[in-house]
């Protein structure tokens, strides 16, 4: 049988990780794996999960199935934490997923049987799951501009003018805040002109919705998916839990439907978990589990809050330091951009060979598109990495 196979290309970031593990150099530094860190470099497990599953080994009694959907309690509090009161919940039905990839797995799989071939627009440039997700579900894609390459902005004009031209049948997957890999995200002005576009055109939105809390806010970060899914009849959002309450192993996500009314949200729900149950039957509960507790206990939901607040406060905090230090060393603001993205990542807009030379002469590493993860950044070494980077591109 295995003889007919050839040898699937390798995942580059991994190949990036191995080769980073490999370097002997003492001041080496990883911008590559698109992980959390703190200042320590540890991906640390939060204080808020930990007193969660002490809560949750106490209280076990049981382990059996707990149907399709999964966790329910999980589910309800993710449509509060993603949605709010944005839209009446008896059109919104949600099924708890393995992370955000399986979230975006099965709504592809969804937007298949709903309408096979259907296009998928995703952002130029997107993360690099999107398209295997999309075309393994038997879906085309193509793209709409979204990064430019001068400003390190969003192309939003041009972004709009490709939204504006799309129809009923085409999707629009957007990254719901904190862009990976480019870290250039939407105003909120912008976002209301892209919810408007879509609810003139009636191309369905899809939203990633993969680091909420992790840019300005929990609530400012939900601004986008709010105001789209306010404004459409149908919308889908593929949330995570792996980024914002660090259970990136434990796999928890979501997939949610927005549907015209109750009853065509019954159907497509009803087709969404036949889509699970022949999949993988159910999913794993241990992080929906944590998630629930969390935000279902005011105390606990305060702390995991305190928390992310603390994460995403040391990441602009990082920005403003990279970008000031080589402001300071060069007396140019090419650099700023670093400062206004928001999010885990930004997209410096290198060439591959410049990506190379960082790498070879002074154990930087980061993604051959040139993504760095500001996480990555030791704080005390921001100014060799300012002085690296500078010299590369001279
Ligand atoms: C844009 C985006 N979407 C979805 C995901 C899915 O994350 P997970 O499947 O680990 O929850 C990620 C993770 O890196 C991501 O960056």
């Amino acid at each position: 049988m295995f003889d007919t196979l050839t040898k699937a290309p390798g995942d580059k970031i991994l190949a990036l990780m191995g080769e980073y593990a490999a370097d002997s150099r003492t001041d080496k530094i990883d911008l590559g794996v698109g992980v959390y860190k703190d200042e320590q470099g540890i991906t640390p497990i939060m204080t808020s999960v930990k007193k969660a599953e002490q809560r949750i080994f106490a209280a076990a009694k049981t382990k059996t199935y707990l149907g399709i959907a999964g966790n329910k309690g999980y589910g309800a509090a993710v449509l509060d934490l993603a949605l709010g009161d944005s839209v009446d919940r008896s059109r919104v039905r949600v099924a708890q997923a393995p992370g955000g990839t399986g979230s975006l797995w099965v709504l592809m799989q969804l937007i298949h049987r709903a309408k096979p071939g259907a296009t998928v627009w995703v952002s130029d440039p997107t993360w690099p799951n999107h398209n295997p997700i999309a075309e393994n579900s038997g879906l085309q894609v193509k793209t709409y501009p979204y990064f430019d390459a001068e400003t390190r902005g969003v192309k939003f004009e041009q972004m709009l003018a490709t939204l504006d031209g799309l129809g009923k049948d085409d999707v629009v997957l957007l990254h719901g805040c904190c862009h990976n890999p480019t870290g250039a995200n939407l105003s909120d002005a912008q976002w209301d002109q892209v919810a408007a576009s879509l609810a003139r055109t009636g191309a369905l939105p899809f939203i990633d919705l993969a680091y909420l809390g992790f840019g300005d806010g929990l609530l400012e970060d939900a601004y986008g998916t709010r105001k789209v899914v306010s404004s459409v009849p149908e919308a889908l959002v593929a949330f995570s839990g792996s980024k914002n309450f660090q259970l990136y192993r434990e796999r928890v996500g979501a997939a949610i439907l927005i549907a015209k009314n109750a009853a065509q949200a019954d159907v497509a729900q009803s087709q969404l978990l036949n889509i699970i149950r022949g999949a993988y039957s159910q999913p794993p509960d241990h992080g929906a589990e944590i998630i629930r507790v969390i935000l279902e206990d005011p105390e606990l939901r305060a702390e995991w809050e305190t928390e992310l607040n603390a994460m995403r406060a040391r990441m602009i905090g990082l920005r403003q330091k990279l970008s000031d230090a080589i402001r300071q060393r060069s007396n140019s603001k090419d650099f700023d951009f670093i400062a206004a993205h928001r999010g885990m990542f930004s997209l410096l807009g290198l060439p591959n060979s410049v990506v190379e030379h960082l790498k070879a002469t002074n154990g930087v590493y980061m993604i051959g598109d040139s993504r760095i993860n500001v996480a990555g950044i030791p704080e005390e070494r921001v100014g060799d990495l300012a002085d690296a980077l500078l010299a590369a591109i001279k």
